[in-house]
């Protein structure tokens, strides 16, 4: 039974806003991509919510009905919104019948009052034991704890070709109730292991409790979980200088880690992958390589090797901060001082913007 102390509809703070903004970008360019060689795709809210937020603002389910139909796609996105309190369902069923009477051509959603495990997981064994698949789809994962979730129904999800999640790691309540006894299988369920409850009780100097819980999540969600790429992107509470939480987003498709990597730089503070609210203006190093070290990372990451300008994109982007018109920068510095060639040359290229271009079928030739 679910139970939580909030009540039906909740106050909605300006960290949700990115949330759901990152969310309708990317649901967009999903759709774009995938029904150009897809007839159908899905979209599955697993912890819908009641479909607003106090002031009327929309909540996630009503964010993606609205993103199919502004892209034209409301016919070939199936929406399924799956919220286990009643009086949450009953006031989600309300807003999207409103939402559809304003806007009949919307394809009409599925809704389902129900748990998501108990909703997706025999869903997701019945298509495995008739070896079928499902259409392209996203999951939204977004719990208030951490219950309700198991990396064995992510595993499912990510084991199918062309599924995503998108997963909202809610930091602040695993940090708050992690250690209690009662929650350990919960853990053991999102986590699959014991060995962050053991990292957590023996932190090294210098280690942050969050850095510990996220790291090791993200660690689960590639080595156990199936996702070759996770890309984090944290929320800071708008009221805190503290994280609220941490939106994973998790694929197999190259396509789709890039197109995800841009949407969260777009949507950082200052080029951070972060929502760092109001006040807090510290440093966060998500990925491996800051911006002002992409020259030397790409040198030495390169040394000898050479490959289109895509190619290096699509290697690159989960280890550093930079999108491509911060490469683009480097990599045309780079060869304004003879550190690399390109083919075709500089000389050979169209200008834009008073520089050399550097389209993504260039080769890039780095030194040995
Ligand atoms: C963080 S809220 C979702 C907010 C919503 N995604 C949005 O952005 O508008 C989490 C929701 O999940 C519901 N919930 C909790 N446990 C659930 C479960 N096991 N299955 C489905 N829904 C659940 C809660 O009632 C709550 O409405």
């Amino acid at each position: 039974m679910v139970t939580d102390s909030y009540p039906t509809v909740w106050e909605f703070e300006e960290h949700t806003r990115i949330k759901l903004s990152i969310l309708g970008k990317y649901l967009a360019a999903f759709g774009r991509v995938l029904l150009s060689k897809n007839p159908q795709i899905n979209y599955f809210d697993g912890f819908a919510g009641p479909g607003e937020y106090d002031k009327g603002v929309p909540g996630s389910p009503i964010r993606a009905l609205q993103t199919f139909k502004n892209s034209h796609r409301e016919k070939q996105a199936l929406c399924v919104f799956i919220e286990a309190r009643e009086d949450r369902y009953k006031n989600l069923v309300e807003k999207v019948e409103a939402y559809l009477r304003d806007n009949p051509t919307v394809r009409r959603p599925m809704i389902i009052h129900g748990e998501f495990e108990q909703v997706i997981g025999p869903e997701l064994d019945r298509l495995a034991r008739e070896n079928k698949q499902l259409h392209p789809s996203l999951f939204f994962i977004d719990p208030f704890g951490f219950s309700g979730v198991r990396l064995t129904t992510i595993r499912k999800i990510l084991g199918m070709p062309k599924c995503e999640v998108y997963f909202n790691l809610s930091y602040n309540s695993i940090n708050r109730f992690i250690e209690v006894d009662k929650v350990e299988e919960h853990v053991m369920g999102l986590f699959e292991d014991g060995a962050v409850l053991e990292a957590l009780k023996k932190l090294k100097p210098g280690e942050r409790r969050e850095d510990v819980i996220r790291d090791h999540f993200v660690r689960a969600l590639q080595e156990r979980g199936g996702a070759k790429w996770v890309l984090p992107f944290r929320v800071n509470r708008d009221d805190r200088k503290a994280t609220a939480y941490y939106l994973l987003h998790c694929t197999n498709h190259p396509l789709g880690m890039r197109i995800m990597k841009e949407v969260m730089a777009g949507e950082g503070s200052a080029g951070e992958y972060a929502y760092l609210g109001p006040e807090d203006r510290s440093q966060l190093f998500l990925f491996k390589t800051a911006m002002e070290d992409l020259a030397q990372f790409f040198l030495d990451r390169y040394k000898g090797r050479q490959m289109t300008f895509e190619e290096l994109i699509y290697d690159s982007y989960p280890l550093t901060k930079g999108t491509a018109p911060d490469y683009r920068g480097v990599l045309l510095d780079l060869e304004e001082r003879g550190q690399i060639t390109m083919n075709p040359p500089a000389a050979n290229r169209r200008r834009y913007k008073g520089r050399p271009s550097l389209p993504e079928s260039v080769r890039i030739i780095f030194p040995g």
